[in-house]
């Protein structure tokens, strides 16, 4: 709970790198993402090479932030893996969630940069990144130590919540 309220979106990041044994957890939290009819259909791309993080800033103006990345994950979804096609962007939401709690739970600041579905951020991502035919990008999560510290937020809103019925 203590992390799911420290979680929130961090865009700005300090030289610190971040070793190859927490990526690997983080991943590890994302394949752990519940799935329909547990087809996990997810890939995750690894990006820590700046010439692909210039690359990709230049595709996506909203991720400007992987100037400063020291590492990000491109979350995407293989439509053969796939059993409920309809569920596609549901398994790849829960496991980028998970990416993104497992990051705060490191110390990491992350961030949701969101891609699908639109078409010409999928044609240019799948071009750079050399995406097979059934591989589909689907959310961008750049990582990197912050400056600031992570502070639990309170987002409750009790009008929100309704009990047996609206
Ligand atoms: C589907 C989706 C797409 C998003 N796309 C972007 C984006 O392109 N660039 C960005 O800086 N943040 C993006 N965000 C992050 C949201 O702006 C952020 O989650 C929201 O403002 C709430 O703030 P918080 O993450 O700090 O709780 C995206 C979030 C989601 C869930």
């Amino acid at each position: 709970m203590d992390t799911i309220l420290k979680r929130h979106s961090v865009r700005s990041f300090s030289a610190k790198s971040i070793d190859d044994a927490t990526i690997e957890k983080i991943l590890h939290a994302g394949m752990s993402a519940p799935s329909a009819m547990g087809s996990k259909p997810w890939h995750f791309i690894v990006i820590s090479d700046r010439d692909v993080m210039n690359a990709v800033t230049r595709i996506h103006p909203y991720a400007q932030m992987l100037l400063q990345a020291q590492r990000a994950i491109l979350v995407c979804g293989d439509e053969d893996a796939e059993i409920l096609p309809e569920f596609f962007q549901q398994n790849c939401a829960a496991a980028t969630e998970n990416v993104l709690i497992a990051a705060t739970s490191f110390g990491l600041g992350s961030v949701w940069v969101g891609l699908y579905p639109n078409e010409q951020y999928r044609q240019d991502f799948k071009r750079l990144f050399n995406l097979p035919n059934s591989i589909e990008p689907f959310a961008l999560v750049p990582l990197g130590f912050s400056d600031q510290t992570l502070q639990p937020l309170n987002r409750f809103d009790s009008s929100r919540v309704h009990f047996n019925g609206w």
